[in-house]
């Protein structure tokens, strides 16, 4: 029986709505994991600590306490807008890339899943890091121009697809790049995982592809 999935991939590949789609067909929980380095990212720029200062916002990270699921918050205060504007866009690469909060964010991961012994977890790290064990991996992507479509229309904060897509390349850039759990390219990808790509593919068909799997 499967209960353990995880779902990684690039921004936009639409690894939020599959992560929904099989928690709901397999009667799991979801965890969003890319909304707790965002959170954290959130928590730094409302206190205005510098997003570069590693021991700071590691420091921060620990303290602080980030509640996902329907609603996102921190420290009991709702982030679930906040954490999805321009501004976390581009602080949260340089949070993903801090080891102390990684090892914060992996931990507590870990820690949700053991409560559960089930779940469906999406992000960039979980197949590989995070979750090594799963019973199910899936690497989800779709090519920049049509991720860059999907976050603009998602958004709609008045951003062009244009510069939606330079920030998607700079993001994508920054966390395959960094030193600690990089994103893995489709070629990169553990040998158990399934790569699918949605460029063209109505959320339905990524779904049956990944039940197929099961
Ligand atoms: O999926 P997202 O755009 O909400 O992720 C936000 C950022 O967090 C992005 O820069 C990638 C990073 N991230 C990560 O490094 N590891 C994860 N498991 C999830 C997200």
């Amino acid at each position: 029986m499967t209960k353990v999935v995880a779902i990684d991939g690039p921004a936009g590949a639409g690894k939020s709505t599959l992560a929904q789609a099989v928690a709901e067909h397999l009667g799991l929980e979801r965890l969003d994991t890319g909304a707790m380095y965002r959170a954290v990212a959130w928590n730094a720029l409302d206190h205005g600590i510098d997003v570069r200062d590693t021991a700071a916002v590691g420091e921060m990270a620990r303290c602080l306490r980030i509640e996902v699921g329907d609603r996102v918050t921190v420290d009991g205060k709702d982030v679930t807008g906040g954490i999805r504007t321009a501004a976390v866009d581009r602080a949260v690469s340089a949070v993903a890339a801090n080891p102390e909060v990684r090892d914060t964010l992996v931990a507590r991961q870990r820690q949700w899943v053991a409560e559960r012994g089930a779940g469906v977890v999406e992000g960039r790290d979980i197949g590989t890091v995070v979750l090594p064990g799963a019973d199910l991996k899936v690497y989800l992507t779709a090519g920049t121009g049509e991720r860059a479509r999907r976050r603009a229309t998602e958004r709609g904060d008045g951003r062009s697809v244009a510069e939606v897509e330079t920030d998607l390349e700079r993001r994508d850039r920054l966390d395959s790049s960094r030193a600690v759990s990089p994103l893995v390219m489709p070629e990169d990808v553990a040998d158990d995982a399934v790569v699918i790509d949605s460029t063209g593919k109505s959320a339905d068909v990524v779904l049956r592809e990944v039940l197929a799997c099961l």
